[in-house]
């Protein structure tokens, strides 16, 4: 955990404006500064930054956060990783726990052994002909080789030795280099492959994939999982793929080193593969953050359809509905390298854009998989179908799919929906469930939250014992005037205060909130409004007050209660006189 306290320091260090403008040229436009947006692709620019409320917010797609939440989108990173960034640009050091600050001690030296070998790779590719004509014959150009830092690992026991002259080194075991054997003995795990550094998204090398020149077996050696390699969360070639994929808005995702290597030397560069691997969690959630638009190539046999239908059936689980996922089964029995190789750029390109919709695949597989001129066949599509359609976590697209699974199953939309136990859309995506269903963005607490987020400090005026104690923003409330009190509460504009709920059950009430306020209110009406908000939860308290006496005069009042009623109606007289017309 970072403490918070931390993230507010920061906060007040960095300058969200020169954050931003590190990845997307800003423009001056009034009091704030404009640009198009870098997470959706338009022509006219509708996204803002605004440098008094260190807030960033796009009018078309909606994005908006703080400093660290553009750095997070952007780059397709975790908060901690986010922070770290921004606190090593100010020169701050992140506080880190015992545990967390042993990990990366003892992962430093590890990436520096890691960056050693891989420019000696490099350097040993320089001077092996055997190599770089490999490399050439494969289409593969100097400059290409470089960008991706291609190398080779000459064809001896203990080649590192000559990059490290400790070679006994543990460290290079525990990265995954050297190899000791049951008599003790040390060796190269690579030896004479070409090498493909596989880097994590700083750029730092943290594993390689080593193919054989020509045939042989194992046809790539990987290196095994270390502090440093997680095969499951990393993507190759991200690093030089990501201005591509930033442009485009689109990112294709192919089996292969080669592929990736290969496709960036014909002109198509938003490319990047999975390791080895059949598409993970990790990886999907990493790729959608990335672009609007993932498409996964696969090649055209056992293994790959085997991998489409797993893309599949992971992307399901973290699609919305304003995202894309398609599958693009390469035509004939070449890869994405070759079919480029032989065909051009263009005609990939072609391929890609005729990729099948995550959704086609879905039903065109189940339907290819159960005889839909069955009876029997027709029920087992909608058992086959039950655990993809529960999975689907985009509601507006798995009712699509469930219509169309209805109309091939030949049976009702609501039946396939009782059969496979799916609830009606959520409507409360925040809301926990003890919490009233979502209350209409003109409640009186919504209007309030909206005023705090502009003016926190305003939360000591605030009757709490008068708010609606079930509805979540009325939590929102209460946490703000607790921070006030306790003088916890920072200022420093919607980053700051997004960031302060950041891992609250309040988070994506704020966030939504905060992106909502398109239209400002205005300054000097905020007080107004305020003062009227206030006026009005009085007002409700009163005559919720006096219709429960009357309720009670029925069998007759005592003389105090009588007293009570009636200061509450000249309360309410006194109230609804001086509230004067406006009204919330
Ligand atoms: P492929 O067998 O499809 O090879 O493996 P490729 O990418 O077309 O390789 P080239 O063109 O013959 O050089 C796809 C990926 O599966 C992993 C590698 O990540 C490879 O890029 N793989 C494959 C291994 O890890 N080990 C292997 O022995 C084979
Ligand atoms: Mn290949």
């Amino acid at each position: 955990m970072i403490p918070e306290s931390f993230v507010q320091e920061l906060l007040g260090r960095v300058d969200i404006v020169d954050v931003v403008e590190r990845y997307v040229p800003l423009k001056k436009a009034g009091a704030n500064y404009s640009a198009c947006c870098p997470f959706h692709s338009e022509k006219t620019p509708s996204f803002t930054v605004s440098p008094s409320k260190q807030f960033y917010h796009c009018f078309g797609c909606g994005a908006h956060g703080s400093a660290i939440g553009f750095l997070m989108q952007h780059a397709g990173i975790g908060f901690i990783e986010a922070v770290e960034d921004l606190a090593s640009s100010v020169g701050l050091q992140v506080p880190q726990e015992e545990r967390h600050r042993a990990e990366r001690a003892k992962k430093a030296p590890l990436t520096e052994l890691m960056a050693r070998a891989a420019r000696f790779y490099r350097e040993q590719l320089k001077a092996s002909p055997k190599a770089i004509d490999y490399f050439k014959g494969r289409g593969v150009s100097g400059e290409i080789a470089a960008r991706f830092g291609l190398g080779y690992a000459p064809d001896a026991w203990q080649g590192l030795e000559q990059a490290f002259p400790d070679y006994s080194d543990a460290d290079l075991v525990e990265c995954g280099l050297v190899i000791v054997n049951d008599q003790g003995r040390r060796y190269d795990r690579f030896r004479d492959r070409v090498m493909f550094p596989i880097l994590d998204q700083r750029g730092n090398v943290i594993g390689f994939g080593g193919r054989v020149i020509g045939q042989g077996e194992p046809k790539y050696l990987n290196s095994p999982e270390t502090p440093l390699f997680e095969k499951g969360r990393e993507l190759y070639g991200l690093t030089q793929a990501r201005k591509a994929i930033q442009e485009q808005d689109m990112v294709l995702v192919v089996e292969g080193y080669m592929d990736v290597v290969g496709l960036a030397q014909s002109g198509v560069e938003n490319v990047v593969a999975t390791l080895g691997t059949a598409a993970t969690d990790a990886n999907v959630q990493r790729l959608l953050k990335l672009a609007d638009r993932v498409v996964f190539c696969f090649d055209r046999d056992e293994a790959g359809d085997r991998a489409a239908w797993r893309a599949m059936e992971v992307s399901l689980g973290h699609l919305s509905d304003n995202k894309v996922v398609e599958i693009l089964q390469m035509s004939g029995d070449q890869d994405p390298d070759e079919f480029v190789r032989e065909h051009g750029r263009e005609a990939f390109l072609h391929q890609a854009r005729n990729a099948t919709r995550l959704s086609e695949f879905l039903v065109r597989e189940l339907v290819k998989r159960n005889d839909t001129n069955s009876a029997e066949g027709r029920a087992a599509l909608v058992h086959a179908a039950k655990p993809l359609l529960q999975k689907m976590s985009a509601p507006i697209l798995r009712v699509q799919v469930t219509k169309e699974i209805a109309r091939r199953a030949q049976v009702s939309q609501a039946e396939v929906e009782a059969q496979c136990g799916l609830k009606p859309l959520a409507r409360t995506r925040y809301a926990p469930p003890q919490m009233k269903q979502r209350p209409a963005p003109s409640s009186v607490e919504r209007k309030l939250l909206e005023i705090l987020l502009h003016k926190p400090e305003w939360a000591a005026r605030l009757p709490l014992d008068l708010v609606d104690a079930e509805l979540i923003e009325s939590s929102a409330l209460a946490a703000i005037a607790d921070a006030i009190e306790h003088g916890e509460m920072p200022s420093g504009g919607f980053g700051l205060m997004l960031e302060f709920f950041r891992g609250s059950p309040q988070e994506a009430l704020i966030s939504e909130v905060l992106g909502g306020m398109v239209d400002e209110i205005e300054p000097g009406a905020l007080e107004a409004v305020f003062n009227d908000a206030i006026a009005h939860l009085r007002q409700a308290a009163i005559s919720m007050e006096i219709k429960r006496l009357n309720e009670r005069a029925r069998h007759g009042l005592s003389a105090g209660d009588k007293q009570r009623l009636a200061e509450l109606l000249a309360l309410k007289r006194s109230a609804s006189g001086s509230a004067g017309g406006s009204s919330m």
